[in-house]
């Protein structure tokens, strides 16, 4: 096993800068989530990693062994990208030794290692079908069977759920998870889908344009998102973010004025977040209800208070209906205070 550390990491295609500076460090056995919208450059670090991409500046370490110089197959890791890059004329038996036979490891020892694997992802009964005789998770289990085989010092995974189905999207995100906890091995993660970060990961990195804005587990990033862009990127529906000035022991918006719970000076201004289940029926904000989302377990609540639209979340037998007026409020400790810049300053 090895933990993972990225040293004034930089990455340039050509004069385009799309990684300047970046430090991180993710530790043995830890599985770390990189997300981020697309383009931001996860896939970009990953690749890093694998040594599919040169860095252009720092260092990056592998077991505290820089590995800038080695190539991809010295690196003792395995990735598994969004395109499972099966070998279609190969059947899945062979795709799983494939890298080891490569690699000259004992006939005897592949064996052993691929009937594993294929046990412990249950495909044990599709052995000898080529992948086209195989259903999207069965590709998808193939493709992660022949990362375990090689028994590397780290997974690396690149938006690996991308081409599956909704329900199956959900059960395989659990299946990596706990196949990671019982390897125990290090793993980078990379998604767009911040629902599968916080599921997923020990701790998550938040990137944004090359750049991370922040690292903590999901807990802590839900519950202190260290900026307005990590606030409304995790979570859903996203935080509701709303100009107003302090004004005494409130906050007021242009159309509502809701308490503030920490000493500000007069006048300054704020993004005030408000994540949508902290809003409760209460006396400082009147709205109207526009649009109303049954899910299930939740309602979700569209409003307009004057010049500003809320999302509200209601357990279903409290939801309101769509053009009624409703009273709400927020309890002032909930309400996550950026700076005009959108830093975080409570
Ligand atoms: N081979 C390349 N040549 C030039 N630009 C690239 C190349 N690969 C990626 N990029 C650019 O680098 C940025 C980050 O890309 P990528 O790491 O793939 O993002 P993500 O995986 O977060 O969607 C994007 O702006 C992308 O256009
Ligand atoms: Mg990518």
């Amino acid at each position: 096993m090895a933990d993972v550390t990225f040293d004034n990491v930089a990455k340039k295609y050509g004069e385009v800068s799309v990684i300047e500076s970046l430090n991180l460090h993710i530790d043995d056995g830890e599985l770390m989530v990189l997300v981020g919208p697309s383009g931001c450059g996860k896939s970009t670090a990953l690749r890093m990693i694998a040594g599919l991409e040169d860095v252009t500046g720092g260092t990056i370490s592998i077991g505290g062994r820089a590995v800038n110089a080695l190539p991809p197959r010295d690196r003792d890791i395995a990735m598994v990208f969004q395109s499972y890059a099966l070998y279609p004329h190969m059947s899945v038996r062979e795709n799983l030794a494939f890298g080891l036979k490569m690699r000259r490891v004992a006939a005897a020892e592949i064996e052993k290692r691929v009937t594993s694997a294929a046990e412990i992802l249950g495909i044990s009964h599709v052995l000898e079908r080529k992948p086209k005789e195989l259903s999207g998770g069965q590709r998808q289990r193939v493709a992660v069977g022949r990362a375990i085989v090689r028994q590397p010092a780290v997974f690396l995974f690149d938006e690996p759920l991308s081409n599956l189905d909704a329900k199956l999207r959900v059960q395989t995100r659990g299946e990596i998870t706990r196949l990671q906890q019982s390897l125990g091995t290090t793993s980078v993660y990379v998604t767009h889908d911040q629902v599968e970060a916080m599921t997923m990961g020990h701790r998550i990195t938040v990137m944004r344009d090359g750049k991370i804005q922040q690292v903590g587990t999901p807990r802590e990033v839900y519950e202190r998102p260290a900026n307005a862009f990590v606030a409304q990127f995790i979570g859903t529906p996203p935080m509701n973010l709303i100009h107003a000035t302090v004004d005494g022991g409130s906050l007021r918006a242009p159309s509502f004025a809701i308490p503030l719970g920490v000493q500000l000076a007069n006048g300054t201004r704020v993004l005030a977040g408000i994540r949508p289940e902290d809003i409760t029926r209460g006396d400082a904000i009147h709205a109207t209800v526009d649009v109303v989302e049954p899910v299930g377990h939740e309602s979700i609540v569209y409003a307009t208070a004057g010049s500003e639209k809320l999302v509200a979340i209601f357990e279903p037998r409290e939801a309101p209906r769509a053009g009624e007026t409703i009273s709400l409020s927020v309890a002032p400790e909930r309400v996550h205070l950026f700076d005009e810049a959108g830093v975080r300053v409570n």
